[in-house]
């Protein structure tokens, strides 16, 4: 499980046998909590970029496991205000000696470098549009809850695939877990992969799926100004997720959003009270998998 030495910054070194080991680690620590440690180490949660789920979500897996948290909410009251670089402030922190160091950061930042800088594991909680591995993970697990069989299984990525750093990881994921991927949306929001069968209608799609993943519409990452109205209506329109585009959906299939939400573009919030819908679970278990996830790395 690593890049650097021990560092954690994307899924590609990871078997499937070890991803599995991991969800079966994170399904008993929700059945049950793990035991604590005592030698009273630290987590550095440093987060250049917005979070709630991510950011409280492993601070909630370290105090579950032990680790004292120390957050760096990149913003106000930083010293980068006063002009210090992201990577000077992760060098610094790194010298008060945490375990781990989690990070999210924009694209820019070389955290493959700064792995090699520092003692402990990086651990990426979304990293530019590069990837947001405990993402994918927390999704797969949510998914195996719930469908146990991965194997086969067709998983359909929806809307701004381009930007997103959580469908990356995807696409590092679900093929090591014989998983089926389509992806539908937008020509402009469309990747060439040759793992996914792309899909230009969304009834299709949906027809086809047994999980239905929308993404959020990364405004912020398309370069652009502010997205016209008549663009948002048109994307609802055509790509959204409502009751009335659910009715192609299977009745057993699993509706997901990594969060935050736009709702009313790609997800209507009638879609939350979908029976079919699990995006509280997944943020739920976003903090079994990463307790899991530290434990792992702590042990090895
Ligand atoms: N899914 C996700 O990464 O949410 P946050 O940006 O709130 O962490």
């Amino acid at each position: 499980m690593s890049n650097g030495p021990t560092s954690f910054l994307d899924l590609k070194s990871l078997s499937k046998t070890q991803i599995l080991n991991l969800f079966e680690r994170a399904r008993q620590l929700k059945a049950k909590p793990g035991k604590l440690l005592t030698t009273g180490e630290r987590v550095a949660l440093l987060f250049f970029e917005p979070s709630t789920r991510t950011r409280m979500s492993f601070e909630s897996a370290a105090y579950r496991f032990g680790l004292g948290p120390l957050v760096f909410d990149g913003g106000p009251n930083t010293s980068l205000e006063k002009g210090e670089t992201v990577e000077d402030s992760v060098l610094n922190v790194a010298a008060m000696g945490p375990r781990f160091l989690v990070v999210r950061c924009g694209d820019a930042v070389d955290l493959e470098a700064l792995s090699k800088l520092v003692s402990m594991p990086i651990l990426n909680a979304g990293w530019g549009v590069k990837g947001h591995p405990t993402q994918a993970l927390l999704d797969v697990f949510t998914v195996q809850e719930n469908l146990v069989h991965l194997e086969g299984l067709r998983f359909l990525i929806l809307g701004d695939v381009r930007h997103s750093r959580v469908a990356a990881s995807h696409f590092e994921l679900l093929s090591k877990l014989g998983v089926e991927v389509g992806i539908c949306g937008p020509d402009e929001f469309m990747v060439q992969n040759p793992q996914a069968k792309i899909f230009t209608d969304l009834e299709q799609a949906l027809s086809w799926a047994q999980v239905a993943m929308a993404l959020r519409v990364q405004f912020e990452r398309h370069g652009v100004g502010n997205v016209g109205q008549e663009s948002k209506e048109l994307y609802r329109q055509k790509f959204g997720l409502s009751s009335r585009s659910l009715r192609a959906f299977s009745k057993d299939g699993i509706i997901l959003h990594p969060g935050p939400i736009n709702h009313g573009i790609e997800l209507e919030t009638e879609v939350l009270s979908d029976p079919r819908c699990r995006v509280l679970e997944q943020v739920k278990n976003g903090v079994f998998v990463r307790e899991a996830l530290l434990r792992e790395l702590y042990e090895n």
